[in-house]
């Protein structure tokens, strides 16, 4: 057999892993979740989970993941526990899943960027959004940027992934802080930041039901847990550096684009007098070009700017997306032995064939995107906890022992067993009494096209 494959540096996984958690949920889940859970209130509730939660179960992924170095399946037969292939799978079907819809959004960004460049996103906002991002349109674009996607996970960790977001993660950094400070200049600006960073404790204490499972989510779909996609990453990780140290950079990095993005769309919202959290998914796209077009410069400067933004989430978007489908991929490959190329070319057309709905009616994207965020998400999540922390216990524990003498495994190993545990399991508790108990509001489970 051939030798499997490995990252060739140490930045350069971190950079990969880096990609996969900034994407369109730190520049367009994000905010919105925001704006409609309470701004600065959620903001905080979200680093909270980030810190206590979310810090804990990449090192969990980390440690499956690097000292199985198999696919995140076949994995859990490495460690000597083949009766938890499940978790890894979940996470797979969890990555499929999430692919499909999350590549039609990054297919109306592809739009948006062409749409910037002629004026046409900018000159009436609702009906472009409208226009591109349903129907004939919507498929289309979905399979430009699925192929695109397809293309670099089928030239492998170092030659395709690696090299490619090497160039995309600082891309995305730069481009962001040069629309911050644009941002900045704008009058309205400071209300803007008065409603993302002063935060209003009372909406939390009164809202904790939503606000917690909403928050909770948004950081572990933020940093890419729960996808089997970190574990399949460290997998491919060669040599013995300190997980703790990986685990920071990526979480720190990705909480800082997050906020960063927050900074770019709070202050063009506010300084048009776009409500933030108004229309949910499409939010994004339409108020930010109704923001853009109104900016002085006869319409040329906005589009500029709008350029830079759609090409910043286009590139987030495009480094997720791989992950995502590298997950997959890596299981194909690692379980079944197929050659990468048509692993990549037959698992990415599965994928769009799976987003046909979500492109053919944002009713359907909703419904993929809740049931992943609410179900599927929080499922995986558990299960890894359950599995690290009381399976795999010392063992998890000695894998994060190599490559660094910090002596804080046995207390991460507890607050998975104990703190982690709970709250993860109280977050999926609230979704399922969202997603199968609330009648008045329709059972979310049916999709709303069917009801
Ligand atoms: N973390 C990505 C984002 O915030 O957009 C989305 C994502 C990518 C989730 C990969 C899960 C994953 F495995």
């Amino acid at each position: 057999m051939s030798q499997r494959e490995t990252w060739a540096t140490r930045t350069g996984f971190i950079l990969a892993a880096v990609g996969s958690a900034v994407g369109l949920g730190n520049i367009w889940r994000f905010p919105f979740q925001t704006s409609a859970n309470g701004g600065a209130a959620f903001l905080v509730v979200y680093l909270a989970a980030v810190l206590l939660i979310g810090i804990p179960v990449i090192l969990a992924e980390f440690a499956i993941g690097r000292r199985a170095n198999v696919d995140a399946v076949k994995a859990f037969r490495n460690l000597d526990k083949p009766n938890w292939r499940f978790v890894g799978a979940i996470g797979i079907l969890a990555s499929f899943w999430t692919l499909s819809y999350y590549s039609v959004v990054g297919g109306w960004v592809t739009r948006y960027i062409a749409g910037s460049v002629t004026g046409n996103a900018l000159a009436a906002p609702e009906s472009y959004f409208g226009a591109v991002s349903a129907g004939v349109p919507a498929v289309i674009t979905h399979a430009i940027f699925i192929a695109v996607t397809i293309g670099i996970v089928a030239f492998g960790i170092e030659r395709g992934i690696e090299l490619a977001t090497k160039f995309m993660v600082p891309s995305i950094v730069v481009l962001l802080v040069i629309l911050a400070g644009f941002a900045a200049t704008l009058p309205g600006a400071g209300e803007g930041y008065a409603f993302f960073l002063s935060p209003d404790f009372g909406v939390v204490a009164e809202n904790w039901q939503s606000i917690l499972p909403a928050a909770f989510g948004q950081a572990l779909f933020s940093l890419s847990l729960g996808f089997s996609v970190m574990i399949t990453y460290a997998s491919y990780l060669g040599s013995d550096d300190s997980l703790y140290a990986d685990g920071l950079a990526i979480a720190i990095t990705n909480t800082f684009v997050g906020v960063l993005a927050g900074l770019v769309v709070m202050p063009l919202l506010f300084a048009q007098g776009v409500p933030p959290g108004e229309g949910g998914a499409g939010a994004v796209f339409i108020a930010i070009p109704t923001a853009l077009a109104e900016l002085p410069g006869g319409g040329l400067v906005g589009q500029v700017i709008g350029v830079v933004f759609f090409a910043v989430v286009f590139i987030a978007a495009l480094s997720s997306a791989i992950s995502l489908l590298e997950a997959v991929v890596a299981y194909a490959v690692d379980t079944f032995g197929i050659a990468r190329a048509p692993a990549a070319v037959g698992l990415g057309i599965a994928g769009f064939l799976l987003g046909i709905p979500s492109a053919l009616d944002t009713a359907w994207l909703d419904w993929f995107d809740g049931l992943g965020v609410t179900l599927f998400l929080p499922l995986a999540v558990l299960a890894v906890v359950v599995f690290v922390g009381w399976i795999m216990g010392g063992e998890a524990v000695d894998e994060l022992r190599r490559g660094s003498s910090l002596g804080v495994g046995p207390a991460w190993l507890w607050s998975l067993r104990t703190f982690v545990l709970v709250v993860v399991l109280v977050v999926v508790a609230l979704n399922f009494n969202d997603l199968f108990l609330t009648p008045e509001t329709g059972y979310y489970i049916v999709p709303a096209p069917l009801q």
